[in-house]
């Protein structure tokens, strides 16, 4: 071999491992980060067959090819840790603060595991995190005021916790806020004002409470789907709420509405609304009927009187509709058993005169006639 060769050679190698070495050494605060993060975690919550498990910092994080370490849990984007992405395998801990230190992290899902706690404050100043994602954990706590620092904040779901106290004040700050789910914790108070940009909206499952109010659901254009059943919401179901533009699936079944005003929309995408188990009183609302694209309706359980609106009985787009539990009189209109629509739901336990047995919707038996006449202070008509 000529010297120029070996020489040559030699550049290669050199150089070859120069910039391998170069390019895979992950930030040594990132290191120190996820050395934190896996440190807060019960050793014996992390068995052989987990992300966590894999994670053996005798190796480099974000170096590729992980073969043997790092397999999973995370991804990098050069030397910057982007994302942590746990598997659900039942680790329990707590989020060490450190986590923000990690400051290029996109998304974080920490989805069904056992994490308590506090959510770490340090984690709501995360610039460009989009992604949060820490329901099914056992985090408690408040929301913090300061959660309005995750400017880059997009989908945020901290569903299935035990977390407590009110909704901050600062939640309409999140602009880029499109999706929210906060179902099934302790919180509790008014629905504040909301992100302009929302798009999915769930608060199910916690003991909110007050009114529906304007204030908080202004300028929602995008605002397609609401979920706030299981609380203590009470007063009427306001007339606007129902022409917030986008809007298409309502529940806000079991709280305790007491009323509920309906008007008829310019032009509307709705498509199912739930007011069932709450304590509404009144005629069901016919104006419902001028929704174009209702296919499901659901008022079981209330304190409706009166008939089932003919306009019902008329609307083809309706194919699911359940008035059962409540106290509506008269006959049902025909075209609801004439086999020509397909409208399945519940007419029963109410205070209906003839029902035929022969239809699905008349399978629940209607209340006994004493129930009903006290309900109508004996002004009811004896049963044909
Ligand atoms: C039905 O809608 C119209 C128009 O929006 C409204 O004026 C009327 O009060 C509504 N009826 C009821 C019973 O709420």
């Amino acid at each position: 071999m000529s010297t120029t060769t070996l020489l040559s050679l030699l550049i290669l190698l050199i150089s070859t491992t120069t910039t391998t070495a170069a390019a895979i050494t992950t930030l040594s605060s990132d290191i120190a980060a996820l050395k934190a993060i896996k440190s807060s975690i019960k050793p014996t919550t992390i068995p052989s067959y987990t992300c966590l498990y894999s994670w053996d910092f005798t190796s480099d994080p974000c170096s590729p090819p992980h073969v043997t370490h790092f397999l999973c849990g995370l991804s990098c984007s050069g030397n910057r840790v982007t994302q942590l992405t746990f598997d659900p395998a039942g680790y329990v801990g707590t989020l060490s603060p450190l986590v923000s230190k990690l400051t290029q992290l996109i998304t974080i899902d920490l989805s069904d595991n056992k994490f308590s706690g506090a959510i770490p404050n340090s984690l709501f100043f995360l610039p460009n995190l989009q992604t949060l994602i820490l329901g099914s954990n056992s985090f408690s706590g408040v929301i913090p005021p300061s959660i309005s620092n995750l400017r880059s904040i997009q989908t945020l779901d901290i569903s299935r916790n035990s977390l407590s106290g009110s909704l901050p004040n600062t939640l309409a700050s999140l602009t880029e806020l499109t999706r929210l789910d906060l179902s099934f914790n302790k919180l509790t108070g008014p629905i504040t004002k909301l992100p302009k940009n929302i798009i999915q909206l769930a608060l199910k499952g916690n003991s909110l409470n007050g009114y529906l109010q304007k204030q908080s659901f202004t300028e929602l254009t995008q605002l397609e789907v609401v979920e706030l059943s299981e609380n203590s919401l009470t007063g009427t179901i306001p007339g606007w709420f129902f022409l917030i533009p986008s809007l298409q699936q309502v529940n806000l079944a079991h709280n305790s509405f007491t009323g509920v005003e309906i008007l008829k929309p310019i032009n509307s995408n709705l498509i199912a609304v739930d007011l069932g188990f709450n304590r509404i009183v009144g005629y069901p609302p016919a104006n419902f009927s001028a929704y174009p694209m209702l296919a499901s309706l659901t008022l079981s359980y209330n304190k409706f009187r009166g008939r089932i609106p003919w306009e019902y009985s008329k609307k083809t787009t309706l194919n699911r509709l359940f008035l059962d539990g409540n106290y509506l009189i008269g006959l049902p209109a025909k075209e609801f058993f004439s086999g020509k629509t397909s409208i399945s739901g519940s007419f029963g336990d109410n205070c209906l005169k003839s029902c035929p047995v022969s239809s699905e919707l008349c399978l629940k038996s209607q209340k006994p006639w004493s129930i009903c006449q006290q309900a109508y202070r004996g002004k009811l008509k004896p049963k044909s």
